[in-house]
């Protein structure tokens, strides 16, 4: 058997971290393919499993390797809570973007135009996973991938597709674009099949993805206030889609 530490310096470049006990509980139930996982203590984890995750035991116990502390805290940037620390293989972008061009669509896509904030497009990927959203697609420069993303999306990256787009590549369907100047989303039923457009945390929707929308959507607002977060206006307008339309697909 090949030890823990040669497997992660032999994945470790091309692979997804997965930070702490609850990112590969997620990425496993997902179906995430997982080479390598090391804890610092196999037993807290093992325990951790029995109580939040019953249903990966077997697996996690058949996964997890242990490794001394240092050995553990030498692999990770920040040690998480858990000392628990795995790496992913990234799902393939062709296969992604199968799914994202596949019509009849059964939930939206949720497009983040050019987001600075990795926290929130984490946030996001997480909002996606639970709503059962057919992906998160970002335009610009941020990586979707990026570690810092994939700590703030808690494992879920597996759960949705997420895959970086230019506003002309954006999936087929209907786009509804939100913006405090938009018409109130409580008189639109979003449709399955719709694309969700959010703007940057800075600038809002950019001038080329306003020039695609099908439809301008506001989420109610008193006057005064001039934004919601980004993260909070697509829980807001995925929880309308569900609400209206569609449904979490396990619910
Ligand atoms: C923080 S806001 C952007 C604020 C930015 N200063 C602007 O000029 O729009 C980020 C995104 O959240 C969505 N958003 C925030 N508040 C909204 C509202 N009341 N109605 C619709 N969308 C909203 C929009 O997509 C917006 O582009």
């Amino acid at each position: 058997m090949t030890d823990p530490v040669t497997l992660w310096r032999a994945h470790a470049d091309d692979a997804v971290l997965l930070d702490g006990f609850h990112a590969l509980k997620h990425a496993l139930r997902f179906g995430a393919e997982v080479p390598v996982a090391v804890t610092a203590d196999r037993r807290a984890a093992l325990a951790l499993a029995e109580e939040l995750a019953p249903d990966l035991r077997d697996a996690l116990d058949g996964l997890l390797a242990e490794v001394p502390e240092r050995t553990y805290a030498s692999l990770v940037a920040r040690p998480h809570p858990t000392a628990v620390a795995a790496l992913a293989v990234r799902p393939s972008r062709e296969a992604g973007l199968r799914v994202l061009a596949r019509v009849p669509r059964h939930a939206p896509v949720v497009v983040l135009d050019n987001p600075r904030n990795l926290g929130n497009a984490g946030a996001v990927i997480r909002l996606a996973a639970g709503f059962g959203a057919t992906g998160v697609v970002t335009t610009g420069t941020l990586d979707p991938w990026h570690p810092t993303v994939v700590r703030g999306g808690a494992g879920l990256h597996f759960a949705t597709v997420v895959e970086r787009l230019t506003v002309e590549e954006l999936p087929p369907g209907p786009l509804f674009a939100l913006d405090p100047e938009g018409e109130d989303i409580r008189g639109t039923k979003l449709p399955d099949d719709a694309v969700l457009a959010f703007g940057s945390e800075r600038s809002g929707l950019s001038a080329e993805l306003r020039a695609r929308a099908d439809h301008l959507l506001a989420l109610p607002m008193r006057p005064q206030v001039s934004s919601y977060n980004l993260a909070t206006s697509v829980a807001m307008t995925l929880y309308h889609w569900s609400a209206t339309a569609g449904a979490p697909r396990s619910v």
